[in-house]
């Protein structure tokens, strides 16, 4: 069992929370992930690590409340104990020092985008760090990406917080007038993702990019989570979840994520009516 020991709400329907989870915290890299499973009858879920602690064997994960589990996660409290934590999974990013590095972060991608960032900063890359969100309300994790980012580019889809616009405006900006960079990093809606590969392709900018299929095992064993990667079939819990964008075939794994929503919505009226 995997106590939780605090929780805050970020934003609406976003929510963080530091749990115990020490033999995680032993092997953790930026870019890993955790499956968990909250309870007997709960379903397996990948969620990434925000960051994580060795003095107290902690881990920080924030999340978006989306379904059936993520809205059931929502409503724990401190002291409350998730039954299984399965991690670190996946390759961590490799990281190395390029010169200047963006990372690209959309809504909920931003979790992910910091533990790269502050890797990438860690390795000595000048750090060029552009967050997108829907409005000021989902606005989350700013003053952490302001501590180890060299630059921070803030926009906001509807204007209301900083700049209008979506982070692929923010990029083609950046690049159209003269910014550098050796590398760029993208984590966010698949839609997003694609089309900053397809800038940077322009570019000829190496771009890695963190996808998030569907998972269930989340080590290797049965190929929920394939994508296509250079016409060749992945398993991104273990290939990935870090893949080049330039070579990945978005529509696929777009099509792929909607599979199951009639079952999803079934599952989380089933939740709000209060039958399991
Ligand atoms: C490697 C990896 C790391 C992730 N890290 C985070 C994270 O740090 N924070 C976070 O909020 N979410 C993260 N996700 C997404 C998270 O796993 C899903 O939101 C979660 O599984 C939804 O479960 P649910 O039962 O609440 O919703 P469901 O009822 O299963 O799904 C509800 C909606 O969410 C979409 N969805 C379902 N599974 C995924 C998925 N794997 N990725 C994206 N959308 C999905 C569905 O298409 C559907 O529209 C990550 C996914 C992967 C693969
Ligand atoms: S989730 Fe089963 S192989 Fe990746």
């Amino acid at each position: 069992m995997f106590e939780i020991v605090d929780k805050k709400v970020l934003a609406p329907n976003i929510k963080w929370i530091r749990v115990k989870a020490p033999l995680v915290v032993e092997n953790a890299r930026a870019g890993q992930f955790i499956v968990l499973r909250l309870h007997e009858r709960g379903e397996r879920i990948p969620l990434t690590l925000f960051k994580w602690h060795k003095e107290d064997g902690t881990i920080e994960l924030v999340f978006q409340e989306v379904g059936k589990t993520t809205y059931e996660l929502g409503s724990y409290e401190p002291g409350d104990k998730i039954m299984d934590i399965v991690g670190p999974l996946g390759k961590p990013t490799h990281i190395e020092n390029y010169g200047t590095a963006v990372v690209v972060s959309g809504g909920v991608g931003a979790p992910i985008g910091y533990a790269v960032t502050r890797a990438l900063k860690e390795a000595g890359n000048h750090v060029v760090s552009i967050i997108g969100f829907r409005n000021r309300q989902y606005v989350i994790l700013e003053d952490e990406f302001k501590k180890v980012s060299d630059e921070l580019l803030i926009t906001t889809d509807d204007g209301s917080y900083v700049r209008k616009g979506f982070t692929t405006d923010v990029l083609k900006e950046y690049l159209e007038n003269g910014g550098r960079a050796d590398y760029v990093f993208t984590v966010g809606p698949v839609i997003m993702m694609k089309l900053i590969a397809k800038i940077t392709k322009e570019y000829g900018i190496k771009t890695d990019a963190s996808l998030n299929p569907i998972m269930v095992d989340g080590t290797g064993m049965c190929g929920a989570c394939r994508v296509t990667v250079g016409g060749e079939i992945k398993f991104a819990c273990v290939d990935g979840p870090d893949f080049d964008a330039h070579q990945v075939d978005f529509d696929e794994l777009l099509m792929r994520l909607t599979e199951y929503k009639r079952e999803e919505r079934e599952a989380l009226d089933r939740y709000v009516k209060g039958v399991h």
